[in-house]
């Protein structure tokens, strides 16, 4: 079964096809951050606007691509599958729109996908020339603990079956990407800031040799047990990235702003530590998390699943907790419509006529 998946809720304008939830056909990412950066940030307007102008060429030449593969069904497609939320209204609704059109004309039904359901998905892709690549089938790898870590989430779900997700822990305010984003633009280092943090701080760590980082103690982002945001989650599962926000701009101002920093080279020290921050805080409340339950694996999916420290930093917790992690790989973390693709073929939760009849649904959580 050959499925479309379109994914426009956000900042790129993606279209992919993938064979029996597994086998991706193509993945064809248009990008749209040179647009967003003279803003610092993704404007919702010029997101919806780039969509709009992009959204027939890239799922052309997705079906063009796909077409090219050596099954001799892959021009087929059999459904179109779309993500319908969380993410930006005005960017959801053009590729919402484009799928229920194109499912029409093709006459195939239409399946309308949770975004961060999908990122959980992506260390299930495959492609055709990985023919090494043993797949692996998720329904083997359940009961998981699941990381869904993006711009706009920082969420740990157990996941006792394929497809059930009970929320564990989350970050009560700033999502890690969005951290990322944030300190990068205050320290005036542009956007998107999570690469930029990763790449300074890798190279702030390789400088530093055989010596120990001299890092800046920034705090941990553990949330204060009882504290209504938790809405019920433990504490110990759950991060706060508002306190270190707040000490990076202390930090900042102490020292003179970002270009005395900058000037006296101290940037990487302070990306790194903050860095550190972040990753540390995800480690220790994965750790935890596990601890809490009985896994067979750990599945982590987003954007910030592409931070080299924090790759490194969970596999190795995930080695001494001797369960195995499904991290995707690095061209799959960030948004694509193999993820959208793959996961209707899964789930087929939201399908026909009543995905037909989806309206966008910008603050989508997991469902239960
Ligand atoms: O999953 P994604 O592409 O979009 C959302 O669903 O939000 O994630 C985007 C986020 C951004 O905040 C970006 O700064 C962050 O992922 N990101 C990274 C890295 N690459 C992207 N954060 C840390 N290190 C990276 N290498
Ligand atoms: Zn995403």
């Amino acid at each position: 079964m050959n499925i479309l998946g379109i994914e426009t809720s956000c900042d790129e304008t993606a279209a992919a096809v993938v064979k029996d939830g597994r086998t991706v056909l193509s993945n064809v990412v248009y990008t749209q951050i040179p647009l967003h950066v003279p803003y610092g940030g993704v404007v919702p307007e010029i997101a919806s606007r780039a969509h709009i102008e992009k959204i027939s060429e890239v799922v052309r030449t997705a079906l063009a691509e796909a077409a090219k593969a050596p099954d001799p069904d892959a021009g087929r497609i059999d459904a179109v599958a779309v993500t319908y939320g969380p993410g930006l209204s005005p960017a959801l609704v053009v590729g919402l729109n484009a799928a229920k059109g194109l499912a029409k004309s093709l006459g195939v039904p239409l399946f309308g996908i949770n975004h961060i359901e999908a990122h959980l998905h992506t260390p299930f892709l495959a492609e055709p020339d990985a023919a090494a690549e043993s797949p692996l089938d998720p329904l083997k790898c359940m009961p998981a603990l699941g990381l869904a870590i993006s711009g706009g989430h920082t969420t740990w779900v157990e996941m006792p079956r394929y497809g059930v997700y009970e929320v564990v822990g989350q970050t009560l305010d700033d999502a890690a990407g969005e951290a990322f984003d944030k300190a990068a633009k205050l320290l005036g280092l542009g956007y998107p800031g999570g690469p930029k943090v990763d790449r300074i701080a890798r190279e702030y760590f390789e400088s530093c040799g055989a010596s120990r980082p001299d890092l800046i103690p920034f705090p941990k982002g553990r949330p204060r047990e009882g504290v209504t945001a938790l809405a019920g989650l433990p504490a110990e599962c759950c991060v706060s990235f508002s306190g270190l926000k707040t000490a990076l701009l202390r930090y900042v101002q102490q020292n003179g702003g970002a270009e005395a920093l900058a000037a006296a080279g101290e940037i990487p020290r302070v990306v790194a530590s903050y860095q550190e921050a972040i990753v540390g805080a995800v480690v220790d409340r994965t750790r935890t998390a596990l601890r809490r339950g009985s896994f067979k694996a750990m599945i982590v999916g987003g954007g910030v699943s592409l931070n080299s420290r924090l790759r490194t930093a969970l596999d190795e917790t995930c080695r001494r907790e001797k369960i195995q992690l499904l991290m995707a790989r690095p061209k799959f973390c960030g948004d694509n419509g193999a993820m959208i693709a793959a996961l209707a073929y899964y789930r087929r939760n939201k399908a026909g006529a009543e995905a037909m009849r989806l309206d966008v649904a910008p603050s989508l959580d997991f469902e239960p």
